[in-house]
C-alpha cells in the first residue's frame, strides 16, 4: 500500500485542566459516537469519571469512558498503575449492568500493577503526615504514589509478569521485604504476607490473560486503518507531577504530551487537545487554592456552588472545596497541554447567582501576575485579582444552542476565552450527554 492509500484516523485527547473532576467523562463519553477507540494514558482508579445516559448514571474509575458506547474498544495504556482488584470487580459491575466489557478491553502488558502493598503505604503515610503536623496531601488512598514509585525505581511488577508465576514470585518477594520494612520500621503500619497476595494475584491471572495486549502496537495499527482514537485524561493539569501545585499533587503527568508516551504511540497521532474546564472551580484533597470560597455555610455563593453543583467526590466521597474560576491558573493548562479548544462545564451551575467572579490575575508580595505561579508557598499567598460580571436568572440546564442561552452568559463565555487565550469549542449545561453545545465538533475541527 503506498502512503497515499492510508487511511489514516484523526485523534482526539481530553485533558482536566483544572484540579480534576471537570467532567472529563461526560464528554468523552459524548464524543464516543466519533471514536473507534477510547484509551486511558495515566492515573489508575484514584479517576471517577460520571457518564449520564438517558438520566442513567455510571461511574467509572479505571475503564476508558468508551465503555458505554457499543462496540468502541477500550485500551488502558502502559502509563496506567492497574489495580487487578479493583479492576475485575469494575468488570463484573458493567457486566452486571449489562455492558459487554471483556471482549473489548485491552490492557497493556506494561501498567505498572498495584498490590496490597501500595494501599497500605498510602494510607500509613497519609496516618504519619497528618500525625507529624507536616499536613497531609489528601490522597484518594488508592496506592497510586506508592505504585509510581516503584515503577519510576525500576522494581515494579507489572500486568506481564503475572504469566510468569515463579518471576512474579522472585520479584513480590523482594518488593514485599522493601515495602514491609518501611511499613513496620518506619510507617507504623503493619506487614503483609506473601502468599495470600500472590495466590489471588495467580487467581487473577487467569482471568485478566486474554485482555492483556500490545496497546501502543494496537493503536498504530488501528490509526493506520483509519480509526479515530479518544485519548481519556484522568486527574487534572494543577495535580500534574510536574505542573501542578507540588506536593499537592498526583504522581502522573496529567498533560496532553503523555498522552502518546502513556499510551505508547507518537506524538504525531494527537490531533487536537481538547481541555475540559468547569465554569468554576473545585479541589478535593489538600493544597492552595487562590479562588478558594467559603463553601460550607449556608446562604455563600461557595455553598451555591457546592451544593448546585453536587460537589462530592466520586471515589472518597469527599465533599469538594468550591470557588470562582481562576483563568490565571487556566492561563498556565492552555499553555502546557497546548490546547485546541475547550470545553466549558456545569455552565448551569451559576444559574441564579446575582454576580460572577473570575480571576483574571493575582497581587503577591506588591506585584501583579498574569498566571499562576510555580512556587506552591507562593500560589497559597496569592491574592486573586477579580473581574465581576452580571449573572442571569434563567435556566441554561440542558440548552443544547448557543443562542438560547442569557446574553450575560455568553458575555461571560466570551470573555472567558478573551482572557484565557483558547477557543470555547463546546460548552456542558447538564450532567446527560444530550446536555451538550456544539460550537466546533474536536473531531471535524
Ligand atoms: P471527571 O472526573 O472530570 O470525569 O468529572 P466527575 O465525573 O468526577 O465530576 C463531574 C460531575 O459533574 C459528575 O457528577 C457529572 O455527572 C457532572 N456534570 C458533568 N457536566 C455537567 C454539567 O454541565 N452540568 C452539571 N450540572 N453537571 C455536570
Ligand atoms: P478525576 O480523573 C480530583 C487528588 C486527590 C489528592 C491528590 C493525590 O476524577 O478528575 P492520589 O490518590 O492521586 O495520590 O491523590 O490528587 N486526585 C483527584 N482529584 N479528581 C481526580 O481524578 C483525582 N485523582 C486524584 O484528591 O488531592
Ligand atoms: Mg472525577
Amino acid at each position: 500500500m503506498s502512503s497515499s492509500e492510508i487511511a489514516r484516523g484523526r485523534n482526539v485527547v481530553v485533558v482536566g485542566t483544572q484540579w480534576g473532576d471537570e467532567g472529563k467523562g461526560k464528554v468523552v463519553d459524548w464524543m464516543t459516537d466519533h471514536a473507534d477507540g477510547v484509551v486511558r494514558f495515566q492515573g489508575g482508579h484514584n479517576a471517577g469519571h460520571t457518564l449520564v445516559i438517558k438520566g442513567v448514571k455510571t461511574a467509572l474509575q479505571l475503564i476508558p469512558s468508551g465503555i458505554m458506547r457499543d462496540g468502541v474498544a477500550c485500551y488502558i495504556g502502559n502509563g496506567v498503575v492497574v489495580d487487578p482488584t479493583h479492576l475485575l470487580s469494575e468488570i463484573e459491575r458493567l457486566e452486571k449492568a449489562g455492558v459487554e466489557v471483556r471482549s473489548r478491553l485491552y490492557i497493556s502488558e506494561s501498567c505498572p500493577l498495584i498490590l496490597p502493598f501500595h494501599v497500605e503505604v498510602d494510607k500509613a503515610r497519609e496516618a504519619l503526615r497528618e500525625s507529624s503536623g507536616s499536613g497531609k496531601i489528601g490522597t484518594t488512598g488508592k496506592g497510586i504514589g506508592p505504585a509510581y514509585e516503584d515503577k519510576v525505581a525500576r522494581r515494579a511488577l507489572r500486568v506481564q509478569d503475572l504469566k510468569h508465576p515463579e518471576r512474579f514470585a522472585k520479584k513480590l518477594k523482594e518488593l514485599l521485604e522493601l515495602h514491609n520494612f518501611a511499613l513496620t520500621g518506619y510507617l507504623n503500619g503493619k506487614a503483609l504476607e506473601f502468599q495470600p497476595i500472590y495466590d489471588q494475584a495467580m487467581k487473577m491471572a487467569e482471568v485478566l490473560k486474554p485482555m492483556m495486549a500490545d496497546v501502543g502496537y494496537m493503536l498504530h495499527k488501528a490509526h493506520l486503518a483509519g480509526a479515530n482514537i479518544l485519548f481519556e485524561g484522568a486527574q487534572g493539569t494543577l495535580l500534574d507531577i510536574d505542573h501542578g501545585t507540588y506536593p499537592y499533587v498526583t504522581s502522573s503527568n496529567c498533560v496532553a504530551g503523555n498522552a502518546a508516551a502513556g499510551a505508547g504511540v507518537g506524538p504525531q497521532m494527537l490531533h487536537y487537545m481538547l481541555g475540559i474546564t468547569k465554569a468554576y472551580t473545585t479541589r478535593v484533597g489538600s493544597g492552595p487554592f487562590p479562588t478558594e470560597l467559603e463553601w460550607e455555610k449556608e446562604g455563600t455563593v461557595g455553598y451555591h456552588l457546592s451544593t448546585v453543583g453536587q460537589e462530592k467526590g466520586t471515589v472518597t466521597g469527599r465533599a469538594r472545596r468550591c470557588g470562582w474560576l481562576d483563568a490565571a491558573a487556566l492561563k498556565r493548562s492552555i499553555i502546557i497541554n497546548g490546547i485546541t479548544g475547550l470545553c466549558l462545564t456545569k455552565l448551569d451551575v451559576l444559574d441564579g447567582l446575582a454576580e460572577i467572579k473570575m480571576c483574571v490575575g493575582y497581587e503577591l508580595d506588591g506585584r501583579t501576575l498574569d498566571i499562576l505561579p510555580l512556587d506552591g508557598d507562593e500560589i497559597a499567598a496569592c491574592q486573586p485579582v477579580y473581574e465581576t460580571f452580571p449573572g442571569w436568572t434563567e435556566s441554561t440546564f440542558g440548552v443544547t444552542e448557543w443562542d438560547k442561552l442569557p446574553l450575560n452568559a455568553r458575555r461571560y463565555l466570551e470573555r472567558v476565552q478573551a482572557v484565557i487565550g483558547a477557543p470555547i469549542d463546546m460548552v456542558s449545561t447538564g450532567p446527560d450527554r444530550e446536555h451538550t453545545i456544539l460550537l466546533r465538533h474536536p473531531y471535524k475541527a
